[in-house]
């Protein structure tokens, strides 16, 4: 079968940290999510266009997407080019991964452009070159989710475990139209916590992972508590109690800050319970005068992967 000339890859959006699981956990979701083109070109190199609204930096060492690209294909040594449009719908600064989208789709694209076969874990370490362009640190709680989708957990040393998707969950993603960077929502955490503190948020998320393994999707819900991460972040968040008190009063069991936020997620148990939550959420920021985004969604188990491709 003759090779694909062109092709055109989707990622998700991805909520990492989870309360539970600060910089280890993480979850794919089904909205919002993205697309990014590829054609095969004979000039060597990356070569990057904006897709319509899409306004990145086009140098390939600028770009997320670019380095990832151009890391994959180094080590492939491929001779051939690649043209990459980038149409960015997860807006970036979101905190729902949108340099982690970038990053996956690319080294996904590149990965099919060349026929190599490479599983998502040997994949990671390429994705993670191009998210090291917008965060600054390889962290892989969002890129991990975005390729291999579902719920992953990163320990320590990188390796990625594929947790047990909770099918019954229902997410509301809250995106107030606020810049909140990483580093600012970084910079406001303690570098010490107590033994005490330690000792409980190891057993919330010890629990989290039993209970998603024995099937308990509820009980899952109720261990996402957030000791020592979310309660030095909410005061960055617009709007933080409100929001909070509107999504648990409209029927939400769970919820936090998406990622180093300024993104909210909210778990409900069903498809109407998530639509009471948003039409809460939206109701806070209307009378704050907050622009927003309001995704009502639930977990992707795919990450990801090619959608179209042609010869
Ligand atoms: N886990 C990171 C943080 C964000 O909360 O700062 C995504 O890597």
């Amino acid at each position: 079968m003759p090779s694909s000339e062109s092709l055109r890859v989707w990622a998700p959006a991805t909520v990492a940290n989870l309360n539970v699981g600060f910089d280890a956990l993480g979850c794919a979701l089904c909205e919002p999510g993205e697309w990014m083109d590829f054609r095969r070109v004979s000039e060597p190199g990356v070569h990057l266009v904006n897709g319509p609204g899409t306004l990145l930096p086009l140098e390939v060492h600028q770009n997320v997407a670019g380095v990832a690209a151009r890391s994959l294909m180094k080590a492939l040594d491929v001779s051939w080019g690649v043209e990459i449009t980038v149409h960015k719908s997860i807006k970036p600064g979101s905190g729902i991964g949108s340099s982690a989208a970038s990053a996956v789709a690319a080294v996904v694209g590149i990965d099919a452009l060349a026929e190599s076969g490479m599983r998502k874990d040997e994949l990671l370490p390429f994705a993670l070159d191009g998210e090291a362009v917008a965060s600054g640190a390889r962290h892989a709680d969002n890129v991990a989710p975005a390729l291999m989708g579902g719920l992953t957990l990163v320990d320590p040393e990188g390796r990625v475990s594929a947790l047990p998707i909770p099918h019954s969950w229902h997410m509301v993603v809250l995106h107030p139209q606020v810049e909140i960077k990483t580093s600012a929502s970084r910079a406001v955490l303690p570098v010490h916590v107590t033994l005490d503190e330690a000792v409980k948020q190891a057993s919330w998320l010890g629990k989290f992972v039993h209970e998603l393994h024995v099937g308990r999707e509820l009980e899952a819900m109720y261990c996402l508590e957030d000791l020592w991460v979310g309660p030095h972040r909410s005061p960055l968040l617009p709007c933080w109690d409100a929001t909070r008190s509107a999504a648990m009063n409209a029927g939400a069991r769970a919820g936090g800050i998406s990622g180093s936020g300024p993104s909210s997620f909210w778990v409900c148990l069903s498809a109407s319970d998530a639509q009471r939550v948003a039409a809460a959420l939206s109701e806070v920021m209307n009378v704050a005068k907050l622009s927003h985004n309001l995704h009502v969604t639930t977990l992707s188990t795919q990450g990801a992967h090619v959608v179209s491709q042609s010869v």
